[in-house]
């Protein structure tokens, strides 16, 4: 095992009628309260009006319109509202563009010069943060229990990511039943989100991690068993619970700590997304059974590790095991009924030098555990899931 320093300090309430605790969670001289959120479905899901009741007794204001692949641009409106009026604590509450947002936010209005050297430093430059708390209801990203977030440039197509210490929620809550009114494309996105975290940080090479090989691989199972399940029966408070808590402990540094880590799925796909405006989700789902295709030499030992425990394969035959595994893994994304071919987002062969292009100038030209993703092998991965 690696050595490692694992830091967590997110307070989790969880469960039926949490939201009514949040009052308790507010630092004791808070007064005004921001609450930030997204496109408005936490006005039309009644979650909206249960924060609000818990905040009664305090000033509450509102800034909304914060979108998927939340924009500096929408953010920098909120960084000079939170500026135009005395705020002592923002809420988000919403899916991981929210919480994302939020995390930015809170660190740009004290930023120093240009709020955007945050995620050119991939968040260094973040000296201070106003604290802020989280009402969970979209389980993907992890974003509720961790300190990274994802913000996307619009003017110039460039969605980075920033993480720094400062910016972890003081608290969130995550009830499942404020998932319930999800639309079943976003669960989907968040099992598939959840499930390529876990790989991220699994499907490597051994470091003899025990504890969190076997954590990793209970999380991909539950994922495997409740994910078609909680897409079908949406209400069902079970199925939801254990989605919800899969996610966040699939990215709040646990399984990660100690073990190599890869990421380049994840690179590759915010490039997708800004370029095409696919969902993040879904250009995970595209782009992991290609990586798992194409670095299955360097992969080797993990992908037999996966075949053997999480898929519960039992051939002597390791070439074998490995292509199952890797076959198991596109059918399951399939199930949940996310395409993983780009065709079927329209994209073409000739797309690809695009978004080789801008890998490049992010300077994503080595990525992967062994630094060994260069824009070769990504183009290799686009190919192979052309269509
Ligand atoms: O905006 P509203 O109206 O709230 O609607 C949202 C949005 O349209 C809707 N939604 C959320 N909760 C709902 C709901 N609709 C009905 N009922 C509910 N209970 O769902 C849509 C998508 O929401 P969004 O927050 O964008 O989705 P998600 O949670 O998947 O977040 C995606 C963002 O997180 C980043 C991604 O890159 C992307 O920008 N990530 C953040 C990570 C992190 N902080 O650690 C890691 C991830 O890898 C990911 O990159
Ligand atoms: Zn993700």
């Amino acid at each position: 095992m690696n050595n490692f320093n694992f830091y967590n300090p997110v307070k989790i309430l969880f469960g039926k009628g949490k939201i009514s605790e949040l009052p308790r969670e507010l630092p004791v001289d808070t007064r005004k309260v921001l609450i930030t959120y997204g496109g408005g479905s936490i006005l039309k899901n009644g979650v909206m009006q249960q924060v609000k009741a818990a905040l009664q007794n305090f000033e509450v204001l509102e800034f909304g319109g914060i979108e998927p692949n939340p924009t500096f641009e929408t953010l920098m409106k909120c960084v000079e509202f939170i500026r135009n009026n005395e705020v002592d604590f923002i809420l988000a509450v919403g899916g991981g563009s929210v919480i994302d947002g939020t995390k930015f936010i809170s660190a740009a209005v004290f930023a120093d010069g240009d709020p955007w050297q945050i995620m050119l430093t991939r968040g260094a430059a973040i000296k201070k943060a106003m604290p802020f708390g989280a009402v969970l209801t979209l389980p993907a990203t992890g974003s509720e229990m961790n300190s990274g977030g994802v913000v996307t440039r619009k003017s110039i197509q460039a969605k980075l990511v920033f993480g720094n210490s400062l910016v972890f929620p003081k608290f969130s809550i995550l009830d499942p039943e404020t998932t319930y009114s999800l639309p079943a494309t976003q669960v989907a996105n968040g099992i598939v989100d959840a499930y390529v975290h876990i790989m991220e940080q699994y499907l490597t090479y051994p470091v003899n991690a025990g504890p969190q090989d076997r954590f990793a691989e209970g999380l991909l199972q539950t994922l495997i068993e409740v994910g078609p399940q909680t897409l079908a029966n949406p209400n069902d408070y079970d199925l939801r619970a254990n989605f919800m808590w899969t996610a966040t402990l699939a990215l709040n540094g646990l399984i990660g700590a100690g073990v190599p880590q890869d990421w380049a799925t994840h690179m590759v796909g915010h490039e997708l997304t800004a370029l095409f405006g696919i969902d993040h989700g879904k250009t995970l789902a595209i782009l992991l059974p290609g990586m798992m295709k194409i670095r299955k030499m360097a992969k080797r030992t993990k992908l037999v590790q996966y075949a053997k425990n999480v898929w519960k394969l039992s051939s002597t035959n390791e070439d074998l095991l490995v292509e199952e595994a890797i076959r198991l893994t596109e059918e399951f994304f399939q199930t949940m009924t996310i395409s993983t071919k780009l065709s079927e987002y329209g994209i073409t062969e000739k797309d690809i030098p695009s978004i080789i292009s801008h890998l490049e100038s992010h300077g994503m030209t080595a990525l992967g555990e062994h630094r060994d993703v260069t824009p070769q092998v990504v183009e290799s991965v686009l190919r192979v899931q052309l269509s």
